[in-house]
């Protein structure tokens, strides 16, 4: 079963499961504010390049039981919401659809809280869509009894949805076809471990998690079908930001001669960035590399280098997984790139 980590209230505010406390604690928080959403999001509550795109729409929405539905201070929401995280370019996305919302609702004299609501609702309900038919274009590509090796968290929890590098796993899974995976711990924040680990498991998927420097030997020892990972922002020539190591395992995986394939929506891909280096990169607090769990791992004289986010050129990528079908690298056109 799909955790329901992301839901609205019937007086709208905002539930959410706190993915920093998983898997030792499942707690609900209910958002009433932006700032609360904005909070969320840039200390990873809620996180995952989509998900990060559906709150922040609803997190528009919460400014309405602030105050009045005055488009100057739904703007500066977007506004303020759009700042909490630089690489997803699915945060701009939506927050990109909500400014039209506004602007268009003022312009014809409708009502623009009904429109603002009604685009968070519309953003929530296309990125369910999306992956769900991310999961049928990618459950093609994986065998009976296929082993799928991921990093970070692309799964339910990282999206409104069923997720987009785990969609065709929990698609396979349904079929039962005996897909497995193979999870990378994800440093410094764990998501692989924390995340992918615990979202399976209680889907029924059977996952082993290993160390971020154990991938290439895993690799080499065969039996990995493909890597399937998820995205933060798809260059217009397929050059691909994601968590912090998956440009590591997309070159064991070349080494290796294991399909690399990404999996993410249109939501996800800019036309407006040409390529890798022109993507920004999040460096986060020193003090994730710093601890695990609390406890002090690093000599604390030692100085940090902590970018969220690494970019795989697009020479690695075997092809992306779509909401309009398995593309390879020339064929982004066909998603308006
Ligand atoms: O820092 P995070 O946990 O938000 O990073 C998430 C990732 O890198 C995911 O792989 C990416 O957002 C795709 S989620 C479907």
């Amino acid at each position: 079963m799909l955790p329901t980590h992301f839901g609205v209230t019937p007086d709208g505010a905002l539930r959410i499961l706190d993915q920093t406390l998983l898997p030792g604690e499942e707690r609900y928080l209910t958002l009433t504010t932006v700032d609360e959403v904005a909070e969320a999001i840039s200390v990873l509550r809620v996180r995952g390049a989509p998900l990060i795109g559906v709150s922040a729409a609803y997190g528009v929405t919460l400014a309405l039981r602030e105050g009045p539905a005055d488009p100057a201070r739904l703007l500066a929401a977007c506004d303020q919401l759009e700042a909490t995280r630089p690489t997803a370019v699915n945060l701009p996305w939506a927050m990109g659809r909500m400014r039209a919302a506004v602007h268009a609702a003022a312009q014809q004299g409708r009502d623009v809280a009904q429109a603002v609501r009604a685009e968070a609702e519309a953003i929530w309900a296309e990125d369910r869509g999306m992956c769900e038919a991310i999961g049928a274009a990618g459950a093609v590509l994986l065998p009976p009894g296929a082993t799928v090796m991921t990093i970070c968290n692309a799964g339910a929890l990282a999206t409104g949805g069923m997720g987009t590098a785990l969609a065709p796993v929990y698609v396979a899974h349904a079929r039962h076809q005996g897909v497995s995976v193979v999870a990378c711990e994800t440093r410094p924040l764990l998501q692989g471990s924390r995340l992918t680990a615990w979202e399976l498991t209680r889907g029924g998927v059977p996952v082993t998690v290993i160390t971020d420097g154990m991938a290439a030997s895993r690799l080499r020892r065969g039996g990995v079908t493909c890597v399937i990972v998820g995205a933060d922002r798809i260059a217009l020539n397929g050059d691909t930001a994601n968590k912090i190591g998956t440009y590591a395992v997309a070159l064991a995986a070349h080494a290796h001669g294991v399909p690399f394939y990404v999996a993410a929506p249109r939501s996800t891909f800019d036309p407006a960035t040409p390529d890798g280096p022109a993507i920004p990169i999040e460096e986060r607090r020193a003090e994730e590399v710093r601890k695990i769990g609390g406890t002090q791992v690093d000599a604390p004289a030692a100085a940090v280098w902590n970018p969220a986010f690494d970019v795989t050129p697009h020479q690695l990528i075997t092809g992306y997984i779509t909401d309009a079908g398995l593309l390879r690298a020339g064929e982004l056109s066909r998603l308006g790139m």
